[in-house]
C-alpha cells in the first residue's frame, strides 16, 4: 500500500513551511475528491470551509470513520494501521482551514480500536505533533474521539454532526453545507479517513505525484475493500480508472456473474460490463467491490441489502421510511411467485421515486442495487414471475 510507504510527518512538515493557502492550492492541484463516496473535491472543501464566516473564529475538523456502508473496511485497515498518517492528514487539514480542534467520529462498532487511537493521539501530543505548539510551528491543534452507536445513517455528514452535537443522528436540510454552518454553527470540514490519509501522502510527495496518478477527472490511487466470492478478500490499491475485471482477478474472483460496485448504496454491474472503470466518471465507489458468484440469487442479494436499508432509514422522511418496506415486501412477493409484471414496473417507479424524493443519501441510493439488478438481469428477474402474471 502506497500510503504505508509514506515518510512519518513529511507531510506535515511540508504543510507547515507554506502557509494554510499554499495548503489548500497544493491540495486543489492534486485534484483529488473525497475518498468517501460522494467524490466532492478535496481541495474546494477546504477553501470553502477556511473562507466561510467563523463566529469566534472557531472552525472545525472532523473525519468520518462511521464506515457503515455494507462491503466497505478500508477505513477501520487504515485506522487500524496508519492512524498516524490519518491524524496527520486532519492536523494538514486542520492548518489549512484555520480550525485548532478535530473530531474522529469513530463508528461505534469499532470500539476495540478506541484504546489504541487514544494512544495513538497520547505519542503524538507527546512528541508535540498535537497541541498548542504544532511541530514548533506555533499552530494549536487537538484531536478528540467520538464514539457512534451504530446507526449507519450518521455516516451521513449532517446526521453525524447532529450525532456528535448529541441529538439523533437525522441528516439536516440542505444548504447550509457543513463547510458553512457545521457543528455547532461553525465551519466544518467533514472528510473520510482515506481523504486525510492522501492529504498528508500529497503534501509529502507532491500535488503531481498525485495528480499523474488515475485518469483526468479522478486522480490518484484508491483503495478498494473487495470481498463476496473471491478467494482473497481483502483491502486493495488501484489507481482510478482501473477496470472492474482487474480488481476481481486481483482478488482472485472467478466466473463472477456481478460485481455491486459501492456497496449496498452502489451498482449491480453485470459481468459484460466489467472492462468499466473504477472512477468518478464511471462507476464510482467509496471503496466496496462485492463480487457475486454464478450461483448466487441475485434476488436474495438484492433482499439482503434492501432489508438494510428498511432497517436504517432514520424515518424522517416518506419516500426512504415507506419505499424501503415496499421494496422489501416486492422483492419477497417476487421471490415467492406472487408478483405480476405490472407489480414489478410499479417497483421500479417507486425506486424512482425513491431516488428524487428521499431527503438524504441513504433514501436516493437505496433502490439503486435492486433497480440495475431489474435492468441487467430482467429476464432472470421476469423468469419469478408466474407466467400466467407476465
Ligand atoms: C447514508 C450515508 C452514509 C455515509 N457513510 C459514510 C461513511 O461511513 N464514511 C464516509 O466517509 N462518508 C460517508 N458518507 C458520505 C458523507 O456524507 C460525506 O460525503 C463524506 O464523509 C465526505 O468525505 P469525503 O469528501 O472525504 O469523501 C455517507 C453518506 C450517506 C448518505
Ligand atoms: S432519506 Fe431516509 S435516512 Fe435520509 S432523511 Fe429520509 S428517512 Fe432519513
Amino acid at each position: 500500500m502506497t500510503l504505508a510507504t509514506i515518510e512519518a510527518e513529511q507531510g506535515l512538515r511540508a504543510a507547515l513551511a507554506l502557509d494554510p493557502a499554499g495548503v489548500v492550492a497544493t491540495i486543489r492541484e492534486s485534484g483529488m475528491k473525497g475518498r468517501g463516496g460522494a467524490g466532492f473535491p478535496t481541495g474546494l472543501k477546504w477553501q470553502l470551509a477556511a473562507e466561510a464566516v467563523a463566529p469566534d473564529g472557531v472552525r472545525y475538523v472532523v473525519c468520518n470513520a462511521d464506515e457503515g456502508e455494507p462491503g466497505t473496511f478500508k477505513d477501520r485497515v487504515l485506522l487500524a494501521e496508519l492512524p498516524d498518517l490519518v491524524f496527520e492528514g486532519m492536523t494538514i487539514g486542520g492548518y489549512a482551514i484555520g480550525s485548532h480542534e478535530g473530531i474522529c467520529y469513530l463508528r461505534g462498532e469499532y470500539v476495540y480500536l478506541l484504546a489504541d487511537l487514544e494512544a495513538c493521539l497520547e505519542r503524538r501530543r507527546a512528541a508535540g505533533l498535537l497541541g498548542p505548539d504544532v511541530a514548533g510551528s506555533g499552530f494549536a491543534f487537538d484531536i478528540t474521539i467520538h464514539l457512534g452507536s451504530g446507526a449507519y445513517v450518521c455516516g451521513e455528514e449532517t446526521a453525524l454532526i447532529e450525532s456528535l452535537e448529541g441529538r439523533r443522528g437525522e441528516p439536516r436540510n440542505r444548504p447550509p453545507f457543513p463547510v458553512v454552518s457545521g457543528f455547532r454553527g461553525a465551519p466544518t470540514v467533514v472528510n473520510n479517513v482515506e481523504t486525510f490519509a492522501w492529504a498528508a501522502a500529497i503534501l509529502a510527495r507532491g500535488a503531481d505525484w498525485f495528480a499523474h496518478i488515475g485518469t483526468d477527472r479522478s486522480t490518484g490511487p484508491k483503495l478498494l475493500s473487495v470481498s463476496g466470492d473471491v478467494q482473497r478478500p481483502g483491502v486493495y490499491e488501484f489507481p482510478l480508472g482501473v477496470s472492474i475485471a482487474e480488481v476481481i482477478e486481483a482478488a482472485g474472483g472467478h466466473d463472477a456473474k456481478a460485481a455491486i460496485v459501492g456497496g449496498a448504496a452502489g451498482t449491480c454491474v453485470p459481468a459484460r460490463d466489467f472492462g468499466r472503470a473504477i472512477s468518478y466518471e464511471d462507476v464510482s465507489t467509496g471503496g466496496a467491490v462485492i463480487v457475486v458468484g454464478p450461483w448466487r440469487d441475485l434476488l436474495e442479494v438484492a433482499e439482503n441489502l434492501q432489508w438494510f436499508f428498511a432497517n436504517e432509514s432514520c424515518g424522517q422522511c416518506t419516500p426512504c421510511r415507506v419505499g424501503n418496506v415496499k421494496l422489501l415486501e416486492g422483492i419477497r412477493a417476487l421471490r415467492r411467485g406472487e408478483l405480476t409484471v405490472q407489480q414489478l414496473e410499479d417497483m421500479v417507479s417507486l425506486g424512482q421515486t425513491m431516488r428524487i424524493a428521499s431527503k438524504c443519501g441513504l433514501g436516493q441510493a437505496a433502490p439503486n442495487v435492486l433497480l440495475s439488478i431489474i435492468e441487467n438481469y430482467r429476464s432472470e428477474v421476469l423468469g419469478h414471475i408466474p407466467v400466467g402474471a407476465r
